[in-house]
């Protein structure tokens, strides 16, 4: 996705060998051109897959989910990583260990938003080592739904997710690939998108 390279190009900045910092538009202050564009990619990927939900985790996976949400017109549940005063029974839950940040999360959502008949999208912001899509995969088959894609915004294929994730034998598509953040330079592998 052309427009999506254009922006990390221009208001990325990379931290480290393996992390690039994206607060301007996509994990603190949120670009909403960007992800309505975001989500019209999504929706143009997956529309034929007769997805009934979108699962996607807090906090920075819900502003793509819900612009794809908005495109395919689905409903959008997010997985909660921190208890909620309402969200108290009837929890299905996986565990998810973060390897760059090196702790163990347990992630919930509601069996009352997820049926057998749902197909589902998952969608997430960053495709590192594929523990988060793989806990929301998890909860997706516990409800008996069928989990038919994942979306991913930006994948850093130079980490083990993607590999992770192709393995399930489900469809994994990513609007951007990086293939390295060496020497403070992003280096995308290839377009998916325009
Ligand atoms: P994984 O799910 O692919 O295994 O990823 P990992 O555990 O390694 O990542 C943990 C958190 O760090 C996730 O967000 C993920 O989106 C984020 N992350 C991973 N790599 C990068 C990166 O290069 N840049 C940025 N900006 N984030 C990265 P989180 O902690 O759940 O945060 P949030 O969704 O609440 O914002």
């Amino acid at each position: 996705m052309e427009l999506l390279k254009r922006k990390i190009e221009k208001e990325g900045t990379v931290l480290s060998d393996e992390v690039l910092k994206v607060d301007a538009f996509l994990n603190h202050q949120i670009d909403p051109e960007l992800m309505l564009a975001v989500g019209e990619a999504f929706a143009s990927l997956f529309g034929s897959e007769g997805i009934t939900k979108i699962v996607t985790i807090e906090s920075s996976g819900i502003a793509p989910a819900v612009m794809a949400g908005l495109k395919l017109g689905v409903p959008v549940v997010f997985a909660r990583k921190r208890q909620s005063l309402t969200l108290t029974d009837n929890l299905l839950t996986a565990s998810v260990y973060s390897f760059t940040k090196k702790t163990e999360s347990t992630i919930a959502i509601s069996a009352s938003h997820l049926s057998k008949n749902d197909n589902v999208l998952v969608i997430d912001d960053f495709l590192a080592n594929g523990q988060a899509a793989k806990g929301l995969i998890s909860i997706i088959e516990q409800a008996g739904a069928k989990a038919a894609g994942i979306g991913i915004v930006i994948e850093k294929s130079f980490q083990n997710g993607r590999k992770e994730l192709d393995g399930l034998g489900i469809r994994v598509e990513s609007l951007v690939r990086i293939a390295s953040l060496e020497g403070g330079k992003v280096t995308f592998l290839q377009e998916v998108r325009s």
